[in-house]
């Protein structure tokens, strides 16, 4: 290979290898704005929508309002969606003590709502780092199982 032909092969593999770092850099952010947008969203519909039981640090109140935080549901985001969306009316266990009041529905939520609440309490008090796709929320919220 000549010199002129090896510079053409050197500039052809650069360009290949700068389109894919730029297709990393760019489509990796696009998931984190993302992630960033749903909490942030997903914080205010909290403060709204729940935060007056289940208080603005998650951890509930007294007997009346199980906690969030440390919560078994965290783990189980089928059931959080359905469980924001359609509320519950159980005798439930929640790290260790006995919850029996019924939780309002919230008939009104939208479903990307409902994965921007599922993403903040997931990422806040669970251990989930990016969000939760409204197409999984769509399909839980299809299944959901009565209480
Ligand atoms: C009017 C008070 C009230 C509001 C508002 C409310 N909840 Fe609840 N929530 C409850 C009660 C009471 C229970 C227990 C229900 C039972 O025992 O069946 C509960 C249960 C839960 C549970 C399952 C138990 C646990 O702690 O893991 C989750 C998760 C939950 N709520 C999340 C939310 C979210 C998210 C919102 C906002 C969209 C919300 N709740 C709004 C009162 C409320």
């Amino acid at each position: 290979m000549n010199t002129r032909n090896k510079v053409r092969v050197f500039v052809f593999v650069k360009s290949i290898a700068m389109s894919l770092l730029m297709l990393a850099v760019c489509c990796q952010s696009a998931e984190e704005l993302k992630s960033e947008q749903y909490f942030v969203e997903g914080y205010q519909l909290y403060t709204t929508n729940c935060s007056n039981c289940h208080q603005v640090d998650g951890k509930g109140m007294l007997n009346l309002y199980p906690p969030i935080s440390g919560s078994q549901t965290l783990s189980d985001k089928a059931l959080l969606a359905c469980i924001i969306k359609n509320g519950m009316r159980d005798t439930i266990l929640v790290n260790g003590r006995k919850f029996s009041r019924p939780m309002p529905p919230n008939a009104k939520l939208s479903d990307i709502e409902v994965a921007e609440i599922v993403t903040y309490v997931t990422v806040k008090w669970g251990k989930d780092s990016i969000y939760t796709k409204i197409e999984a929320v769509r399909s839980s919220l299809a299944n959901c199982k009565k209480y």
